[in-house]
């Protein structure tokens, strides 16, 4: 025998041990197992996961398991299971994240299950909609001053132009001016780094930093970042804005060595959809000339012809524009988090299927919110259906989950839609824009959080 028999003979009794080991209970949902031990369907899966999800779907059913990398994903898709999602006591947030967390920041086990509940409860606290509100003022001082930097007409990117004024706006309020980047080149060296952070995180948190040398380099730059940060809150060099902020708050609850750790993560949870969300919420504005004239009346009536350069916005100002809100709301709803995750702790019975202990449970808001029977012509950018939401009450639509849901609901949603609401009114107020690219396509490439543009997306601009 030569030495290719030898190792095909090896690599085909090794697969047949896999598929044969690998055969799962009559129970358990139909199961994507692709062919290669370990690594299982991740290479098809990893190519556009958000596209597998919807063509898994209509070959296995409402619930099916996928192998990828050595794990057992159950995507549930039926509304009726979502409550099982978020409120059963079988499944659990904190072990479906903990490894992410240590892999993405670097935070320990053990620090993780000691000081996750502090830390989700500190800025469940101090997001809530009233301390939300209080943090209004400061804010549109903030995005006052960065928009002014874009003068007064331009072009370039539309999502970069967001993040250029609303990353250093957002960290001024959220973290403290002095740790915020103040000038241009300090913006765009933070904007580089947590670009590349943020577009491999998904990566990051499933592969060691040794494959992925860029990334790991961003993380090691926000994390001495971060660190920076801290020592500036710790010898009270940050007392700007009056209130102790969210990353002052931080600092007295985390009491190990992995603090700034935590901060990077705060920083990316509170960053990573927001921006995106507003970058697509004004494209999709302006490419529906009907929604953006309606929106633009409203917002002219609330501001009654303010000072352009320096306009104050206050929460009973955009109180008198509902129709912005449901704007940003229907962008949610369109570019929701491809996937959300649970732990599956103890068994679990799904239609007839029977779901395994350690598995990971998933569903996609993402798709969630194209079920015709909650949002009627889903893929249509619609800001009207919002109408039917008691927002004044903070309900949102039945079948919206772009926040998540139960318990581990995102913690920071009543502050990013307020912060959403005042820059879209404040930049359109502002600003004119043509577009001059066609609304871009989501990019299906991942499935944590917010999708990106696939393609470009350039605004002309100029002051109104
Ligand atoms: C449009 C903007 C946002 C969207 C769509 C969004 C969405 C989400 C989702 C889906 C989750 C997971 C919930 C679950 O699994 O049930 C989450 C978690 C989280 N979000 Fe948000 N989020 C947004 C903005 C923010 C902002 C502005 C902050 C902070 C200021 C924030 C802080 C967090 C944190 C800290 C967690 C993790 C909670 C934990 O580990 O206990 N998010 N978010």
């Amino acid at each position: 025998m030569d030495w290719i028999t030898i190792v095909l003979s090896l690599a085909v009794l090794l697969i047949s041990l896999y598929l044969l080991l690998s055969e799962t209970s009559p129970n358990a949902p139909p199961c994507v197992k692709g062919w290669i031990p370990w690594f299982g369907a991740a290479l098809e899966f990893g190519k556009a996961p958000l596209h597998f999800i919807a063509e898994a779907r209509a070959k296995y059913g409402p619930v099916f398991t996928v192998h990828a990398a050595g794990k057992r994903l159950t995507f549930v898709t039926l509304p009726e299971h979502f409550r099982i999602f978020f409120m059963s006591k079988d499944v659990d947030f904190e072990q479906a994240v903990q490894d992410p967390c240590y892999q993405t920041a670097s935070i320990s086990k053990e620090s993780f299950f000691k000081f996750h509940p502090a830390c989700n409860s500190l800025i469940k606290g101090r997001l809530t909609p009233g301390n939300s509100a209080l943090l209004a003022d400061h804010l549109c001082e903030e995005f006052n001053a960065h928009l002014e930097q874009l003068g007064t007409k331009g072009s370039g990117c539309l999502n970069d132009l967001v993040r250029t004024v609303m990353y250093p706006a957002v960290m001024s309020n959220l973290l403290g001016k002095c740790n915020a980047p103040g000038h241009m080149t300090a913006i765009q060296e933070f904007k580089q780094k947590f670009a590349i952070y943020d577009e491999g995180f998904e990566y990051g948190s499933q592969l060691p930093d040794l494959f992925l040398r860029e990334w790991a380099q961003a993380k090691q730059w926000l994390l001495s970042t971060v660190r920076n940060m801290i020592s500036r809150v710790q010898d009270n060099e940050c007392t700007d804005t009056g209130n102790q902020t969210l990353l002052q708050h931080l600092v007295t609850t985390i009491t190990d060595k992995f603090l700034p750790n935590y901060g990077l993560l705060m920083l990316w949870a509170s960053l990573a959809n927001a921006i995106p969300i507003t970058f697509w919420t004004i494209a999709f504005m302006m490419s529906n000339p009907i929604t953006y004239r309606t929106a633009m009346e409203q917002i002219d009536a609330a501001m009654k012809k303010q000072d352009k350069k320096k306009t104050s916005l206050t929460l009973e100002d955009l109180q008198q524009m509902p129709y912005v809100k449901w704007c940003i709301l229907e962008a949610m709803r369109l570019r929701a988090p491809g996937a959300i995750t649970r732990k599956v702790v103890q068994p679990i019975k799904l239609q007839n299927y029977i779901i395994p202990s350690g598995d990971l449970l998933m569903m996609s808001p993402y798709w969630a919110h194209r079920n015709p029977e909650y949002f009627p012509n889903p893929e249509e950018f619609r800001p009207e259906r919002w109408e039917q939401a008691d927002l004044v009450k903070n309900a949102f639509l039945e079948g919206f989950v772009a926040f998540g849901g139960g318990k581990y609901q995102c913690p920071g949603r009543w502050y990013a839609i307020m912060e959403l609401h005042m820059f879209v009114a404040l930049i359109l107020y502002k600003y004119e824009f043509t577009l001059l690219d066609s609304l871009p396509k989501p990019s299906p490439l991942h499935l944590v959080g917010t999708q990106q543009p696939e393609g470009p997306c350039s605004v002309e601009y100029r002051h109104r």
